[in-house]
């Protein structure tokens, strides 16, 4: 696939000059596999498409309901003309050249799968059981911070795109609406994400709000450890000549004092999102604070996986945050496999990152994952239109997982299994 250099070019960005010394078109737009040309109105599918799809994408009737939209991709240029450049920024960025961010998407591209044609799909089945909860599919909504920056409609019509597809909904802690009453819009336990903090009275506190608001399970983010280089973002921000004093006091955009989820809360000692000492004995502390189940998200390696497994996780998401905090150049399809031979089955292993098709679900599932979170997909959904955004793109992720989960043979997830996956050696070899 070919990259598009902007290097030294200035380029339109959201309605407003951007001057962009070394971003690749690619790279800013978050690992979508093609994109359209910046500000024109040709689908995202267009680059990258075979001829003959090609000539079905050049002049595309404008798209203006969510329902219009032909794939999970199409959804990032709408979002990115309807955001203001910072707001695009901090959807998109990744950290350093954003390569990670790049390369979760891409690495699904070098697994392939193995179609079965002789077998029993009359019980075909796509629901996931899970906790006690009944999930219609296996792809859940991950923690994505400040979603007013993206739509008036925020948490809020994130949690009722999650009721109408019956979609697990994983809050973050930096959320713009109050916890209780994206609870109460969700209609169903939420999984709350929680950074550690350096102040345990403080995550001790979020916490016992999570578990008070009805959530399932506390996710504690623990890739989190010091000031990460969103270059792309800083780029973006320094693009966005609108005064922003209105939404951020101070232009503050530090979450622990301005998402009402720290409301209330003593955070005058907190100086990061994580404690300096955040050894195994930190699992145990919050393993014994939390009562429902508790999740450790951003764990990729097999090391990290079985240090908490026996501290006492209920499950494990392999994430990277979707490339955002460190530039690994790891995928996180590429550490799945690691660390599901760690688990060796104990507990539930998840993964996120890239996750940008119905087959990028299965081959996820192939490799041992139990359920697949999603970030910037539903951003873009939710930036685009609001809450059918949102519903779009889970609908869209399921239609295509039931598309390929019935032409490879498999009737149920359970029946997804390793033998339906090969990696693919490098075209022309
Ligand atoms: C704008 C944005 C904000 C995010 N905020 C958080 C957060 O507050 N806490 C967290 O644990 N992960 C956060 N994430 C990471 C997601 O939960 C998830 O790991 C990642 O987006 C998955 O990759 P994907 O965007 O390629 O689907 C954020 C991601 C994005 C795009």
């Amino acid at each position: 696939m070919t990259r598009t250099g902007l290097t030294g070019h200035k380029k339109e960005f959201g309605g407003q000059r951007m001057n962009d010394k070394s971003l690749t078109r690619r790279d800013f737009l978050g690992g979508c596999a093609a994109f359209s040309a910046l500000g024109s109105s040709t689908t995202a599918a267009a680059d990258d498409a075979p001829s003959a799809a090609r000539a079905f994408t050049r002049s595309p009737p404008p798209i203006t309901a969510a329902n219009q939209v032909v794939n999970v991709m199409d959804f990032e240029p709408l979002a990115r003309n309807a955001l203001p450049p910072a707001h695009y920024g901090y959807l998109a960025t990744g950290a350093d050249d954003d390569r990670t961010v790049v390369r979760n998407h891409e690495a699904f591209s070098q697994i392939g799968i193995r179609a079965f044609r002789f077998n029993d799909l009359t019980r075909f089945d796509t629901s996931l059981a899970l906790w006690g909860s009944v999930w219609s599919s296996p792809i859940y909504l991950s923690a994505v911070s400040a979603m007013r920056a993206f739509h008036p409609e925020a948490e809020l019509g994130v949690a009722r795109a999650a009721r109408a597809c019956s979609t697990q909904y994983m809050i973050a802690g930096g959320s713009s609406d109050a916890l209780e009453d994206v609870a109460k819009a969700r209609g169903a336990p939420l999984w709350q994400q929680i950074y550690p903090t350096d102040d345990w009275a403080v995550t001790a506190g979020l916490i016992r709000r999570a578990e008070g608001a009805g959530c399932s399970a506390v996710a504690l983010t623990v890739d989190s450890r010091g000031a990460r280089n969103s270059e792309t973002l800083r780029r973006a921000m320094a693009s966005d000549n609108r005064q922003c004093e209105n939404c951020h006091p101070g232009n503050n955009h530090d979450q622990v004092r301005k998402s009402p989820f720290y409301a209330g809360l003593d955070v005058s000692k907190v100086k990061g999102l994580a404690p300096a000492d955040q050894s195994p004995a930190f699992l145990d502390r919050v393993r014994a604070a939390v009562k429902g189940r508790f999740i450790a998200k951003g764990v990729v390696t097999a090391e990290d996986a079985a240090i908490a497994v026996e501290h006492g996780v209920d499950a494990i998401i392999v994430s990277n945050h979707g490339g955002r905090n460190e530039e690994t150049l790891q995928a996180t399809i590429e550490c799945l496999p690691e660390v599901v031979a760690a688990v060796r089955g104990r507990v539930p292993v998840f993964l996120d990152g890239g996750v940008r098709r119905g087959t990028d679900v299965f081959k996820a599932l192939a490799l041992g994952a139990k359920a697949v979170g999603i970030g910037r997909p539903y951003g873009w959904g939710l930036a685009a239109f609001g809450q059918p955004g949102v519903e779009a793109v889970i609908n869209i992720l399921n239609r295509e997982l039931t598309t390929i989960m019935k032409q490879a043979g498999t009737p149920t997830l359970a029946s997804i299994s390793p033998t339906h996956v090969l990696k693919l050696l490098p075209t022309g070899k």
